[in-house]
C-alpha cells in the first residue's frame, strides 16, 4: 500500500492546501495529513486540535485521507508510519528554494525518504495561511481563499479575542 504524508502547519487550512490534499489523495492509496506541533513558531492562531478538526471537516469527502499531528522530526514520523513518501505543494520559486533545503536535509537524515511536489493550482498561488490570518482579522478575506467552514471558524476565533 502506497502511503503518503502531507505535512504542514495548516494554521488554518486554505483552499490551496485542500487542492493539494485532493490531488495527492489520488496519487496514493492512503494520505496522512500531518499537522506539526511547532514549538519554534509559538502557538499560532489555532491550536493543533482546532487545525485538525478543520482539516477533518474539509476533507470528510475523501475516504483515503487521515488527519494526524506530529512533533519532532518529519523523517522520524514518516518512519513510524512505515512510509518514505512526503508530499509538498509548490507555489513559486521562493517556495522551491525553501522546499529544496527541507527535502535535501530530510534526505541527509534518511536516505530513502522521497519528497514529491505538486504545483499549486494557479488560482491559489498567492494564498498563504499567514495572509489568511491577517486579512480575516480585518474582515477583508476574499471569498474562495479558505473553505466556508474555515471562514466561520476564523470569524468565531477573532470574535472571541
Ligand atoms: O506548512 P509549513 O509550516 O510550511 O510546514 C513545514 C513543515 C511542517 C513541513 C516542516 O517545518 C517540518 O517538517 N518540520 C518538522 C521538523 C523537521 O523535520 N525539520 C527538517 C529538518 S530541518
Amino acid at each position: 500500500m502506497k502511503v503518503g504524508i502531507y505535512p504542514g502547519s495548516f494554521d488554518p487550512v486554505t483552499c490551496g492546501h485542500l487542492d493539494i490534499i485532493e490531488r495527492a489523495a489520488k496519487q496514493v492509496d492512503f494520505l496522512i495529513v500531518a499537522v506539526l506541533y511547532n514549538y519554534q513558531k509559538g502557538n499560532g492562531l489555532f491550536t493543533v486540535d482546532e487545525r485538525k478538526e478543520m482539516l477533518s471537516a474539509v476533507t470528510s469527502h475523501l475516504d483515503n485521507v487521515e488527519i494526524d499531528s506530529f512533533s519532532g522530526l518529519l523523517v522520524d514520523y514518516a518512519k513510524a508510519k512505515n512510509t518514505n513518501l512526503i508530499i509538498r505543494g509548490l507555489r513559486s520559486g521562493v517556495d522551491l528554494e525553501a522546499e529544496m533545503q527541507l527535502a535535501q536535509m530530510n534526505k541527509k537524515l534518511m536516505l530513502d525518504i522521497e519528497t514529491i511536489f505538486l504545483l499549486t493550482a494557479p488560482e491559489h498561488r498567492f494564498v498563504s495561511s499567514s495572509s489568511v490570518r491577517e486579512l480575516s482579522l480585518f474582515q477583508r478575506l476574499p471569498e474562495g481563499i479558505v473553505p466556508t467552514y474555515v471562514e466561520e471558524q476564523l470569524k468565531n476565533k477573532w470574535n472571541k479575542r
